[in-house]
């Protein structure tokens, strides 16, 4: 039994605000978010409570930059906020409501091994993270995603474990609550029909299980059930679901959708990576790249103009593979290998295709950087959506665990 049957499958991203977006993040994140939208109902936010829990000492006043100019970079890359539903975490309210009440049902030994946990603390060693809110960032993250019913979750590998986790707790919260009157009833009509000693038998084997976690009664009342020969197909699996607990889904288990890490080269050679100072921003100076890119490191070997070198050790190629057409590789590879070409010849078509698709970015950005009004608008109206969809997961949620008496 699914909830929300007929509505579109709905997908939810969320980014933590760290300001300017760089190369790296358009081929491995802001591609596919774009691709996403054309596809599926998205939910796409700037996750700023989730930048708090390992950055709560920053300047505050930086915050209001980082967001705002990374809207802009969403923008920029082409997400369609007449498409995806585009907010701001800490401005739907219900986020944190929702965190507040799966916070109650989630064992802390399951947070205690989500392996970003230790693996964070020790990356960040100058940052304090023996927090309660950095040990409960997954629970967020999973507030973030069950509120809108998301079924897919594009992200990266190092996040993977933080959906598992997410469908953990919602398997949790519906063996807890999800079992509402009529499910009760309907259960209890089929218990009949196995006949006295049938549903006798039904019974102590249920209690044995849910009570007592025996499960070999489970395993038995399994076997019963499914050798009975007066109950319908239908019967047989409320029975079965009956005896695990199991009920009605209030919240839906999300699936990852594993985002390819791109490993785009920085202008060092590097990963690109903001860490190492060496990224091209989405909306950089085009001289400032053009620059960058004519004194980017290329294979040693070619110390002279005439010395041949290989594409496979030079970081100029891992970009000619994102940007160039094969033609174009064609002509490097041979080129390259022969000393045909130089470097800076190489680089030249490079150059203008990441000119190119900067000019883009940079002429969708303009009337947003012209008018900040606008940006402020979509925002508005992403958070006015969001917040409709969040209330009505809640209005369920709430009654599910008792909170709707008022
Ligand atoms: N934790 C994610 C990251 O650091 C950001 C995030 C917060 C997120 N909430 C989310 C991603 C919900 C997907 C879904 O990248
Ligand atoms: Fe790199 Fe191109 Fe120079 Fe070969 S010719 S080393 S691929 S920049």
């Amino acid at each position: 039994m699914i909830n929300r049957v007929g509505q579109p499958e709905r997908v939810v991203s969320g980014m933590r605000p760290t300001g300017r977006l760089h190369l790296g993040h358009y081929h491995g994140v802001l591609k596919n978010w774009v691709e996403l939208q054309n596809e599926y109902d998205c939910y796409f936010f700037i996750a700023d409570w989730h930048a708090l829990t390992t950055h709560y000492e920053e300047d505050p006043t930086l915050m209001g930059d980082f967001v705002w100019e990374m809207v802009i970079d969403w923008l920029a890359a082409g997400i369609d906020p007449g498409r995806a539903t585009l907010f701001i975490q800490s401005r739907v309210l219900q986020h944190a409501e929702l965190d507040v009440l799966l916070s109650m049902i989630t064992p802390l030994s399951w947070l205690e091994r989500v392996p970003s946990y230790k693996d964070q603390q020790e990356k960040l060693k100058e940052r304090d993270l023996a927090t309660h809110g950095f040990l409960g960032y997954p629970v967020l993250q999973s507030a973030d995603i069950l509120i809108y019913g998301a079924s897919k979750v594009p992200v990266g590998e190092d996040q993977v474990p933080h959906v598992e986790l997410t469908r953990e707790i919602a398997r949790r919260f519906n063996y807890l609550y999800g079992r509402d009157s009529g499910f009760e009833g309907k259960a209890q009509e089929a218990i009949k029909k196995l006949g006295k000693k049938g549903a006798k038998l039904y019974r102590s084997l249920q209690v044995a299980y849910t009570e007592r976690g025996d499960h070999e009664a489970l395993a038995k009342a399994r076997a019963f059930v499914e050798e009975h020969q007066n109950i319908t197909l239908g019967e047989k699996e409320r029975l079965f679901g009956y005896l695990e607990g199991g009920g009605r889904l209030v919240l839906e288990e999300p699936e990852a959708l594993l985002t390819e890490a791109a490993r785009l080269p920085g202008v060092d050679g590097e990963k690109m990576s903001k860490s190492y100072q060496n990224t091209i921003a989405l909306r950089d100076d085009p001289r400032r790249v053009e620059k960058e890119l004519r004194a980017m490191p290329t294979d040693p070997a070619r110390k002279r103009r005439h010395d041949p070198g290989d594409p496979a050790k030079c970081p100029v190629y891992e970009l000619h593979k994102v940007y160039s057409d094969e033609a174009t590789r064609k002509w490097v590879q041979a080129g390259c290998r022969s000393a045909d070409i130089g470097c800076l010849e190489c680089k030249q078509p490079l150059i203008e295709s990441i000119l190119a698709e900067q000019e883009m970015m940079h002429e969708r950005a303009r009337q947003y950087l012209e008018d900040p009004t606008l940006v402020r608008n979509i925002i508005a109206d992403g958070c006015e959506r969001a917040h409709v969809a969040a209330e009505e997961t809640m209005q369920d949620v709430r009654a599910c665990v008792g909170l709707s008496y008022y």
